[in-house]
């Protein structure tokens, strides 16, 4: 067993969530919603990443939303820190080794749809990986021919929409365009994403996407959407916009994760 895996068990002290989320830039106010949280720092957790990214803490926290049992990663290495795509596959694994089975990815990204401005929240129903990257370079083995065609949950996705219905959140859905980073994308790069299919740009998600199927999880993703794509508005983009912006859509995100998680308990 991982000793990440072994420490977690222990520190976690009964409680064995089904539902994982990892919480995004700005988006680390998810986390005062868990009651008798237990927080790990990932320091504790030998092969959990270091942070780096201004606006990520880089703890686990568990605990209860409602009567749901839940943990969370609060804070995610990116493609962009260390130019390892890999960097979320041990936490992600041992995510599956205490019994997670469901992974809910939360990020920021850049929306490239007029009726889509900053604020929105966007279900990620497809991807497009434009960094040319993959977690699982170098894999042996066939598992690492993991099929996409059904990355993202359908019965998770039914349920984020029953939820956002009813609880009259608006919930945008779209494609989600990987680039690598840290640079934003140039006014010609969003104008080649849209005419790709795109509908929102971020610099995220995509390899636990990836790296989740490849441990056999359900995966739902969510984009909180902090600006709108390089050239579409004049305004050069920031990562301050980004961090001021997040956590205005991410209250209702959270509200629509909070539900989904109380519908959902075992
Ligand atoms: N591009 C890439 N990543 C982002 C953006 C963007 O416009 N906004 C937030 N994350």
């Amino acid at each position: 067993m991982k000793a990440a895996t072994k420490t977690l068990i222990e520190r976690l002290d009964g409680l064995a969530p089904q539902t994982a989320l990892v919480l995004g830039s700005g988006l680390g106010a998810l986390a005062s919603q868990v009651t008798g949280a237990i927080r790990i720092p990932y320091g504790d957790l030998e092969g959990f990443p270091a942070g780096g990214v201004s606006g990520h803490a880089g703890e686990v926290v568990a605990g209860h939303i409602g009567h749901a049992q839940v943990i969370l990663l609060s804070g995610r290495v990116h493609y962009y820190e260390h130019g390892n795509a890999a960097a979320m596959r041990l936490p992600i694994e041992c995510l599956a080794d205490i019994g997670v089975k469901k992974l809910v990815l939360t990020n920021s990204a850049g929306s490239l749809r007029e009726d889509m401005p900053p604020g929105s929240v966007m279900l990620i129903t497809d991807h497009i990986n434009w960094s040319g990257m993959n977690p699982l370079i170098g894999e042996p083995g066939d598992r690492r021919f993991v099929g996409m065609t059904n990355a993202y949950d359908a019965d998770m996705m039914d349920r984020a929409r029953g939820v956002a219905r009813r609880q009259d959140i608006a919930l945008h859905e779209g494609i989600y365009m990987w680039f690598s980073g840290p640079s934003f994308e140039t006014p010609a790069e969003i104008r080649m994403a849209r005419q790709l299919g795109a509908d929102a740009v971020g610099m995220s998600t995509v390899p636990e996407v990836i790296l989740a199927r490849f441990a056999g999880l359900d995966v739902a993703a969510f984009s909180v959407i902090t600006n709108f794509g390089a050239g579409m508005t004049g305004a050069e983009l920031s990562h301050e916009e980004t961090k001021e912006m997040a956590p205005k859509g991410g209250e209702r995100l959270g509200r629509l994760i909070a539900v989904m998680l109380q519908e959902n308990r075992p």
